[in-house]
């Protein structure tokens, strides 16, 4: 073995990659080596021959090298199986040189993992091109597994026709469900502004608020988000508004920032946007949000909830539920024909009128989905269909039922 590190073309940052070279010709290889030697950076190590055992041999030069260079017409059967051996550990960077420009083996030789494939005689300037390639793709990190498959997070968003018909009371309770229920990080954020209740709600005192956040779109990452969210002792997180009159409203750039990296984070963000209508063209209602619209039965907010749903809504299928908040079945003022009418649409929940749970939360700041009442089974039942285990449920069910 020889090794050589000088040369005048260099890698870039001065990384020093470690080459192996393989090649039982000795005229071929040494070809190649003149070649790679040529390039700075780099320290050479020249094999005169195949290692005898290829079971260790990927594990041995894939710890030891970067970059591993092959003869592939010395022994073209062992040459293939060191290759496939070596390309399985995804590590190194393979690379392999013949005298023949036979295209099929080539491509062959590709197939299994080779990344650079060079002819005899020797294009010097290609071998370089192809080290520079190896030594930036070893600088980029490789993606680690949570980095490939992150996807968005689901964003969920509960909007009122009023104020006061249950918005911060459904929005906060569904996040807390939906964090128990489906075990996945979810954030709760408080778009209720000026002065948004959500933290109240849940009992929870907090020193930061998203108005920071709100105020400086640029400054916005994953690291300003952790530091202003609060978590529930459920493991929910949550993002607060001010407990003071804010300098400015929410806009839309500030909104879409924090959309932005709360759902590279989360797997569930779910948003309290009060009756927020001015943030329209934020991406709050983009497609893929599912839009919560809270109503109640009573002639003005079905009037209300009428106008938003034609104006606003009317293109969303599944991802507008609508939500008909303190339902009562005796004095209904609409009967279920009329509702149904009047929304465009039929509703998607009911959520009955409690004033005993709604007292006991005030009283003891503890959310109403830890104690068992019909709103919390309700909630808990919308959280499930979000996190879409109810489904999974459902069919078995139907397995079941289909058996018998
Ligand atoms: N289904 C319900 N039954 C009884 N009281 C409710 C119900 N939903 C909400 N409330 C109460 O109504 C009040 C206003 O609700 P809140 O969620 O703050 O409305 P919003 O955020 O839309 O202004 C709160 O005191 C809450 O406890
Ligand atoms: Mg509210």
């Amino acid at each position: 073995m020889t090794s050589s590190a000088t040369g005048d073309k260099a890698i870039p940052d001065e990384t020093i990659l470690s080459v192996a070279l393989l090649g039982p010709d000795e005229q071929r290889r040494k070809v190649v080596a003149f070649a790679v030697s040529k390039i700075a950076g780099l320290k050479l190590y020249e094999f005169s021959s195949f290692p005898p055992r290829l079971e260790d041999l990927p594990r041995m030069l894939a710890h030891a090298y970067e970059v591993v260079i092959i003869d592939m017409d010395s022994d073209p059967d062992y040459a293939f199986a060191l290759v496939e051996n070596l390309c399985a550990s995804g590590s190194t960077y393979v690379m392999a040189y013949s005298a023949d420009a036979d295209m099929k083996r080539a491509v062959k030789f590709m197939r299994a993992g080779v990344r650079e494939f060079f002819t005899l005689p020797l294009d010097e300037a290609e071998v370089s091109a192809a080290l520079m390639r190896a030594a930036s793709s070893h600088l980029e990190p490789p993606k680690t597994e949570s980095q490939q498959d992150k996807k968005t997070g689901k964003l969920f968003v509960f909007l009122g026709t009023k104020g006061g018909c249950g918005v911060t009371t459904l929005a906060s309770n569904f996040a807390l469900a939906l964090a128990q229920e489906s075990d996945s990080s979810t954030l709760l954020m408080d778009l209720g502004l000026p002065l948004g209740d959500v933290a109240i709600n849940l009992g929870i005192v907090t020193e930061y608020s998203i108005a920071t956040a709100l105020e400086n779109p640029n400054r916005v990452d994953s690291s300003l988000l952790s530091k202003l969210v609060a978590k529930h002792s459920s493991g929910l997180s949550v993002l607060p508004a001010p407990t003071i009159l804010p300098e400015s409203q929410a806009n839309k750039e500030g909104v879409d920032k924090l959309l932005k990296v709360a759902r590279d984070i989360y797997d569930y963000v779910v948003v309290d946007a009060g009756s927020r209508i001015d943030l329209m063209d934020s991406n709050l209602f983009e497609d893929s949000a599912t839009i919560y619209l809270v109503t109640q039965v009573g002639i003005s907010e079905m009037r209300t909830a009428n106008r938003m749903i034609v104006k606003y809504f009317a293109q969303r299928g599944e991802n507008l539920q609508i939500v008909i908040n303190r339902y009562k079945t005796s004095d209904a003022v609409f009967d279920e024909n009329q509702i149904t009418k009047t929304l465009t649409r039929p509703s998607q929940w009911k959520i009955p009128d409690d004033y005993a749970a709604a007292r006991r939360t005030r009283e003891t700041a503890s959310p109403m989905v830890m104690t068992d009442s019909e709103i919390s089974r309700e909630i808990r039942l919308m959280a499930k269909t979000a996190a879409g285990l109810l489904a999974e449920k459902s069919s078995k069910r139907g397995f079941f039922s289909f058996l018998r």
